[in-house]
């Protein structure tokens, strides 16, 4: 069952979730291979775009293989959003949905005014989206939180359909919570109700019946894979087959997931060098072997969070592993 964000049809009802240090272009890309419905890049700075900051640029390179794309801007307002809106234009880029980053909840980004601190300034809030839909050349999405001490998605959403966004994702904790905690789907059940937009759901995602059980309390459009997702891509298949109605689910091994972490290794080696990919990997890659029940299986993880510095390195500590307890 698919669904419009304005004109653009998203085919399927997984969607990967924005993670800021995770979600790169070889991440998407990756990631993409097992279908999800969209994918967005990381949250990106307006001032990072309109400063034309070399990190920042670097973090939009897309070849399309990611797409549909939407690209996450955060900013504290609507002037400098603006602005780099028309650095976006200026550079180019091949992706389908600008979306809004209304819910990050870190300090660094709140203080400016950025990330959720904009759902506290409902007016200028309306204000801003309604400018930055009217000046972007693609369809407005936002992401938010139930809301920010308190909950308040009830005004908010509605408020952001009318002032003209197409999609919303909702991350079932307020920004009080951070990111633990259980997610509260059932602050969420009336929300359907509230507003027209196709709206996704985010929170604790990781396991099949996580997905269908929020897209069953919240009636929600789709679901966002995000921590879930680390490590174990299969889970966006398996959630896309259980929403066609199978049940004959993907398993993973041990050789599966090498497989797949060496293939996530050899895009990040292309897009961000040695230095860069294995100071990544070193919080990823453990993470591919985390639901195997394998005889000293953290002994493989251990060495992975700590010694990997090469694709010699990671290829031997996985052979090493697998010659000393699978054989
Ligand atoms: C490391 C990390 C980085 C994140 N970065 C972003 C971000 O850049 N933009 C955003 O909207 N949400 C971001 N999130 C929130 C996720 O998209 C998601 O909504 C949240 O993690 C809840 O889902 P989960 O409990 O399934 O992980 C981030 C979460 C994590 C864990």
């Amino acid at each position: 069952m698919s669904f419009l964000i304005k004109d653009l049809e998203i085919k399927k009802r997984v969607i990967l979730a924005p993670m800021a240090g995770i979600t790169s272009f070889s991440y998407r890309k990756f990631m993409n291979e097992f279908n999800p419905g969209l994918t967005y890049t990381e949250m990106i700075s307006d001032f990072g775009l309109i400063f034309h900051n070399k990190k920042t640029i670097d973090m939009l390179y897309s070849d399309g293989s990611d797409r549909p794309l939407a690209i996450q801007l955060f900013g504290g307002s609507k002037e400098t959003i603006l602005k780099a809106i028309d650095v976006l234009n200026e550079l180019n880029l091949k992706y389908d949905v600008l979306d809004l980053n209304l819910a990050c909840p870190v300090p660094k980004v709140t203080k400016n005014g950025s990330g959720s601190s904009w759902v506290t300034r409902p007016d200028e809030l309306y204000d801003m989206v309604r400018a930055v839909v009217s000046y972007s050349p693609k369809p407005v999405s936002a992401k938010i939180r139930l809301g920010y001490d308190e909950v308040n998605v009830d005004t908010i959403a509605p408020l952001l359909e009318k002032a003209g966004v197409s999609f919303l994702a909702i991350h079932a904790r307020t920004k009080k919570e951070l990111y633990s905690g259980k997610p509260h789907f059932e602050s969420l059940k009336n929300i359907r109700d509230e507003i027209s937009i196709p709206f996704c759901v985010s929170g604790n995602i990781y396991e099949v019946n996580d997905a269908l059980e929020a897209l069953k309390i919240t009636r929600a459009d789709a679901v966002m894979v995000a921590r879930g997702g680390v490590g174990n891509p299969l889970l966006i298949k398996n959630i896309n087959e259980a929403l066609d109605g199978n049940e004959n689910f993907e398993k993973t091994n041990f050789d599966k997931q090498s497989e797949l972490l060496l293939k996530l290794t050899d895009y990040m080696l292309n897009e961000k060098g040695e230095r860069q990919t294995f100071l990544i990997l070193r919080s990823i890659a453990p993470k591919f072997y985390l639901n195997l029940d394998l005889p000293n299986i953290k002994s493989l993880r251990s060495v992975l969070a700590r010694d990997i510095t090469s694709l010699d390195s990671l290829k031997n500590a996985i052979n090493d592993y697998k010659k000393r307890e699978l054989v």
